[in-house]
């Protein structure tokens, strides 16, 4: 029996985030930690959805819910648009770690629409991948912007923008790495997103200057990673992280993470993702990364260390 196989890449937001769920510009990369599905047909018309993490559940028309049904509603996405009426197992593996702020909900759809679409016989544009993925995505936090399953299906540094085409970004990525630390502290993205849309609604004259100044640090975040100058980057993911912090999302611990980083060396550091706990991003020199790594795994519940990848989602049948 044939089988499809896809993988595709977690990212990091270097600035943006919440400000794009309103229309403002973000910049987001993919790094090389990725989710992997395989998609093959069985008899019936339900979809198995097999999980190393998350156990294994059965969907259809009328069977939903739990933690797997985003998976299942990608997959359903491709064989709508595909017309077919078939069954098919599912199975998803991902080194990305879950709700922390890296994209492993938009990776796992976007890696389940390309194997389904592959199995398929169905070529679908990047863009394309994206765009089913994100029904997923609206399962799982509400009120996505898209940028995760963007990034995550084109790779490499996009200038994303609700509504218009992405914009790839050409940086040489080779000099610095991302190192990550995690919060430890679970959280929800799309409650965090209704909170800080609360916020702007409560104080629109207070907030809206922080949306105009989010517009222009994407801008010239954009020109400062085309001209290499990686100290301009760091300087200007220290003013995201403060505004970040005005609309609420930080904490306690995120502001110990974001200032160890920026002690022991990093370049910046901020949030990265929703906020409310999950992950910190330093950008650091690689030859710095070890120092700042080792900095924050003495307050981090887990660090990583990640370089951007210029590979966005691919997939293969194999037989
Ligand atoms: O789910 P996370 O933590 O990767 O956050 C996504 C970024 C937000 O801007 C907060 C939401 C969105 O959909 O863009």
């Amino acid at each position: 029996m044939k089988k499809a196989y896809a993988s595709a890449p977690g990212k990091v937001i270097l600035v943006g985030e919440h400000f794009v769920v309103e229309g403002c510009p973000a910049i987001a990369v993919a790094v090389d930690v990725r989710a992997r599905v395989t998609a093959e047909r069985i008899e019936g018309e339900h979809v198995r959805v097999y999980s190393r993490e998350l156990g294994e559940a059965v969907f259809g028309p009328g069977v939903g819910g739990g933690p797997l049904y985003p998976v299942y509603v990608a997959a359903r996405e491709v064989i709508q648009r595909s017309g077919e009426r078939i069954g098919l197992k599912i199975t998803v593996e991902s080194d990305i770690p879950p709700s922390a702020g890296m994209g492993s909900s938009a990776a796992v759809a976007v890696a389940t629409v390309a194997a389904t679409a592959k199995l398929l016989g169905l070529a679908l544009t990047p863009d394309e991948v994206a765009q089913l993925a994100l029904a997923a995505e609206v399962v799982v936090h509400g009120k996505p912007s898209g940028i995760d399953p963007t990034v995550s299906s084109h790779g490499s540094a996009i200038l994303f923008r609700k509504g218009d085409k992405p914009k790839r970004i050409n940086a040489d990525f080779e000099q610095v790495r991302l190192v990550l630390a995690d919060s430890g502290i679970q959280r929800s993205t799309g409650k965090l997103v209704s909170k800080v849309l609360e916020t702007k609604k409560k104080f629109p004259g207070i907030l809206e200057p922080l949306y105009r100044s989010a517009t222009e640090l994407a801008e010239r975040t954009k020109e400062a990673l085309e001209n290499g100058d990686f100290a301009t980057v760091g300087e200007l993911m220290n003013i995201n992280h403060g505004l970040l912090s005005a609309l609420g999302v930080s904490n306690a611990k995120l502001e110990e993470l974001v200032y160890a980083a920026r002690e022991a060396g990093a370049l910046g550091s901020k949030i990265t993702g929703a906020g409310g706990g999950g992950m910190v991003v330093a950008l650091c020199w690689r030859e710095d990364a070890d120092r700042v790594a080792r900095a924050l795994s003495k307050v981090a519940a887990r660090v990583m260390t990640a370089s951007v990848s210029e590979e966005g989602v691919t997939c293969g049948l194999e037989s």
